[in-house]
């Protein structure tokens, strides 16, 4: 009697377990190559992405790499046509789509691969291995305006295109909403969270949409060098309001740089840059500052002035301590080599002071083919051949293995094999 009631309490106890960790909605993590389904540290729910048809799976070896979405690719003939992940969405819902490349000689031929990814039509980025053993990874932020989405991998250079995974977070509310966002894209260059305790990024369940904020501690060449004496890093345990803007996390927010010197510098490379962008800062007063003290600063970014002309102060923008004030250019155009600074004004008795901060670049998001309406409703009568899988658009990046497009920027269907 009594081990049945002990069971019965560690029956619901798991349930209760299960349940809190129930996946969020609008996730979808494929482990590429997996052989089964299984839930990670972070209570993410991983599925193999064995419905797909084509491509062959491979174990890799990397030395200490223990994550078990890791361990295993799906990989695709070097030839010229493309390969393609088709996943639902909703329409007028904006999403995260990250991808994640760990070759680790999964073809024990130490090649290491160059291939491009595309998202629909529009070339997304060019994947470039060149260490077997690190995690590439890539992040795009979209307005899904159709039910299907598709990933596609193409123009093997070198090696053989693969994938480890594929993941999809929903946003809600306005978070990330842009007025280009029906024309361009954003693709992820940095999202940093400054006065990080560890190396360790912060993402779910911090963060309930699951972004990964890069800790500022991480040691990486180019990654935030030329940091001015005086900066150090400060934390709060009390809790942030940071319901407006893009939600950024609370663990985020708790911890930030201060220049004590007056001054915060950095220097960073940001992938795909040149080009414009959308960069914002995210701040929150997190320290008890005296009635008489003043925490004032201006950005000031290389050769653009009249950037600096607007202050910063935190407590009198957000209206309150421990609040988020999010100020920041929706669009700016910024180099690969990003040099910023924050320097306090005169008036001001206290050096800046810095939370995080996310830069993204603008793909402008490529139409795709003309007949593509005609193309799907003739599909959909053969929505189970083989042929009919390929997914992504019909003309590009590459057509599909049996039709023939004309190379007009929004290409026509010329014939079919
Ligand atoms: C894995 O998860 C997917 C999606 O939840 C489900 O459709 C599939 O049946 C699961 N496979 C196994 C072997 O449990
Ligand atoms: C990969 O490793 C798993 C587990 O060790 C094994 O079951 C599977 O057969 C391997 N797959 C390939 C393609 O070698
Ligand atoms: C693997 O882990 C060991 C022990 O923790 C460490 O000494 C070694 O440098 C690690 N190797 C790699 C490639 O990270
Ligand atoms: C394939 O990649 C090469 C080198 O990265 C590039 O020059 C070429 O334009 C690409 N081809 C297509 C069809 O995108
Ligand atoms: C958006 O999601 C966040 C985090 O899950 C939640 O706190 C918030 O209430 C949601 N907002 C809307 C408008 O649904
Ligand atoms: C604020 O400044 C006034 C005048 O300079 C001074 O008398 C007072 O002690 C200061 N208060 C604090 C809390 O530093
Ligand atoms: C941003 O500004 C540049 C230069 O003024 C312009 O060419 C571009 O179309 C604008 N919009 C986006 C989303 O890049
Ligand atoms: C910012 O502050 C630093 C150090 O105090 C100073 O050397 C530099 O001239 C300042 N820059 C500007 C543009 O005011």
């Amino acid at each position: 009697m009594e081990v049945k009631l002990m069971l019965f309490w560690i029956c619901l106890l798991c349930f209760i377990f299960i349940t809190a960790k129930a996946q969020m909605p609008g996730f979808v993590s494929l482990d590429c190559g997996g052989m089964g389904n299984f839930t990670d540290d972070l209570g993410i729910e991983w599925t193999s992405d064995n419905k797909i048809t084509f491509g062959e799976i491979a174990n890799i070896s990397v030395a200490n790499e223990t994550r078990k979405q890791y361990m295993a690719v799906r990989y695709f003939p070097p030839d010229n046509r493309k390969y393609c992940y088709t996943l639902d969405v909703k329409t007028r819902s904006r999403y995260l789509v990250r991808t994640s490349f760990l070759y680790g000689n999964f073809d024990n031929n130490n090649v290491y691969p160059k291939f491009d990814i595309s998202l629909g039509a529009t070339h997304w980025s060019t994947i470039v291995i060149s260490d077997a053993n690190t995690v590439e990874e890539l992040e795009l932020i979209f307005l899904a305006t159709s039910p299907t989405i598709a990933v596609c991998l193409s123009n093997a250079t070198t090696g053989q295109p693969f994938i480890s995974t594929f993941e999809l977070r929903q946003f809600n509310g306005s978070v990330y909403h842009t007025e280009f966002e029906t024309q361009f894209f954003l693709s992820v260059s940095a999202r940093i969270n400054f006065g990080a305790e560890t190396e360790d990024p912060v993402r779910y369940p911090d963060d309930p949409f699951d972004r990964i904020w890069k800790s500022d501690s991480l040691k990486k060449a180019n990654y935030l060098v030329d940091v001015a004496p005086g900066t150090e890093k400060v934390s709060t345990p009390m809790s942030i309001d940071i319901n407006r803007d893009e939600r950024p996390p609370e663990k985020v927010m708790q911890t930030a740089v201060i220049g004590t010197k007056g001054s915060l510098t950095y220097r960073l490379n940001l992938d795909g840059f040149p080009g414009s962008g959308w960069a914002f800062s995210y701040f929150a007063e997190i320290i008890d500052l005296s009635p008489n003290d003043t925490r004032k600063f201006r950005l000031i970014l290389p050769g653009m002035p009249e950037l600096t002309k607007a202050a910063v102060n935190i407590q009198e923008n957000a209206q309150g301590k421990n609040r988020l004030y999010e100020p920041g250019y929706t669009n700016i155009s910024l180099p690969f080599v990003c040099n910023f600074r924050f320097n306090s004004t005169s008036d001001s008795s206290k050096g800046p002071l810095l939370n995080a901060m996310e830069i993204s670049k603008y793909v402008a998001i490529n139409d795709g083919a003309l007949d593509v309406m005609a193309i799907n409703g003739l599909l959909s009568h053969y929505a189970l051949a083989d042929w009919a899988q390929e997914g992504g658009d019909p003309c590009l990046p590459v057509p599909w293995s049996w039709l023939k497009c004309n190379s007009d920027s929004q290409p026509r269907i010329v014939s079919m094999y």
